[in-house]
C-alpha cells in the first residue's frame, strides 16, 4: 500500500508524535536519508511556503527535486492533458509527488493512478493536510500539549482548507474548544461541524472578534480568499476581522496568533511587533513547516504502510 497523504484525518496521535520527534531531531542534525530519491512538486496554484519548503526539505535530506511551479500554464495541461494522465507520467519519473490543485478531490483522484505516494499540498476548498501537520507541530512546541486548548479560527472559514484540516486534527485530542469567527456568508461548513460533534469537540460560532480574544489560547487568523468567492462575498467580508495594535492588547501574554500565511490586511501589526512579540507565532509556524515536511518525507519514503491503522 502506498503512503499517500490526502487528508489530515489519516494521522493518528501516535504518528503525529513520531513526526514531531523526528522533526525536532532533523532541526538540529540533518540526516541524508533520502539520497537517490526524487520528489516531483506539481503545483497548479501559486505557493511560496509549501512548494519551497518541500523543495528545501528534500534537498536537506539528500534527495533531488523536479518541479513545475505553474502547472496550469507550463505543463501539458494547457494542451488539454488530464490530471490523471499527467500523474501516470510524472509518477514514473520520481519517488513521490507533492500536488497542489484547484479542484477539491484532485489529490484523491491522483492517488488512484499514481505509482508513487501523492502528498496533497492543497486541493481547492478541500484540505491542506501538511499545513495542519505544521500547525499542530507549532501548537505542540508553543504549548507543550494538543489538548485542553481554546482556539479561535477567524476569517473565510468556508473556503479555508487549512482550518478544515486543522479541525480534523484538533478533534483527535480531548478538551479542545473551537470558536469559529467568520462573516455570515463565509461560515465553516456542516461536514466539519458534524465531525466535531461526533468527536465530542465543543465548538461555538461568534461574530465579534474582540469579544473572543481575551479568552483564547490561540487565534488562528485566515485570509479572505478572493480567488475562491464571488466579488460580492469578498466585498462583504474584506476588512471585517483584523488584528491591529488596538485589539492585539486583548490577547493574553501567553496566547498565540497563528496564520497559515500569506497574510494581507487581516494582520495589521508593525514589523517590530511581529519581530519581537512572542504572541506572534506565524513566522515560527512557517519555519516549522520545513522540519515537519522533512520528517514526513522521511516517514513516507522510508517506512512501509504508515497509515494502515489510521482513521
Ligand atoms: N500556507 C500555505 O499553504 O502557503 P503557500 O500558499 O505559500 O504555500
Amino acid at each position: 500500500m502506498l503512503n499517500h497523504v490526502i487528508e489530515s484525518q489519516q494521522f493518528t496521535p501516535e504518528i503525529l508524535l513520531e513526526l514531531f520527534k523526528r522533526a525536532d531531531e532533523l532541526r538540529v542534525k540533518t540526516d541524508l536519508c533520502l539520497i537517490g530519491k526524487i520528489l516531483a512538486t506539481l503545483f497548479y496554484e501559486p505557493s511560496t511556503r509549501t512548494r519551497l519548503s518541500f523543495d528545501s526539505a528534500m534537498h536537506k535530506l539528500g534527495g533531488r527535486v523536479i518541479s513545475t511551479e505553474n502547472a496550469k500554464e507550463f505543463s501539458s495541461a494547457i494542451k488539454g492533458e488530464s490530471l490523471v494522465d499527467t500523474i501516470r507520467i510524472v509518477s514514473s519519473y520520481c519517488d513521490c509527488i507533492v500536488l497542489r490543485h484547484y479542484d477539491t478531490g484532485a489529490a484523491l483522484e491522483a492517488s488512484k493512478v499514481s505509482k508513487v505516494p501523492i502528498i496533497n499540498a492543497g486541493d481547492g476548498k478541500g484540505q491542506h493536510p501538511t499545513q495542519a501537520l505544521l500547525d499542530v507541530y507549532t501548537i505542540y512546541r508553543e504549548f507543550e500539549r494538543l489538548e485542553n486548548l481554546k482556539i479561535a479560527m477567524v476569517g473565510d472559514l468556508a473556503s479555508g482548507r487549512t482550518v478544515r484540516s486543522l479541525c480534523y486534527l484538533l478533534g483527535k485530542f480531548p478538551g479542545n474548544k473551537i470558536i469559529f469567527v467568520s462573516p455570515e456568508n463565509l461560515e465553516m461548513s456542516d461536514d466539519i461541524k458534524e465531525y466535531l460533534k461526533k468527536k465530542n469537540v465543543e465548538f461555538v460560532e461568534e461574530t465579534v472578534l474582540d469579544k473572543v480574544l481575551p479568552d483564547i489560547n490561540i487565534v488562528y487568523m485566515t485570509r479572505i480568499q478572493k480567488e475562491r468567492i464571488s466579488l460580492q462575498d469578498y466585498k462583504k467580508a474584506k476588512g471585517k476581522y483584523v488584528i491591529n495594535q488596538l485589539n492585539f492588547q486583548l490577547i493574553k501574554k501567553n496566547s498565540r496568533i497563528m496564520h497559515p500565511l500569506p497574510h494581507v490586511e487581516e494582520i495589521d501589526l508593525p514589523i517590530d511587533v511581529e519581530q519581537i512579540d512572542k504572541r506572534v507565532a506565524y513566522f515560527r509556524q512557517a519555519e516549522n513547516g520545513l522540519y515537519i515536511r522533512m520528517a514526513l518525507l522521511d516517514l513516507i519514503l522510508n517506512k512501509e504502510n504508515c497509515f494502515e491503522e489510521s482513521y
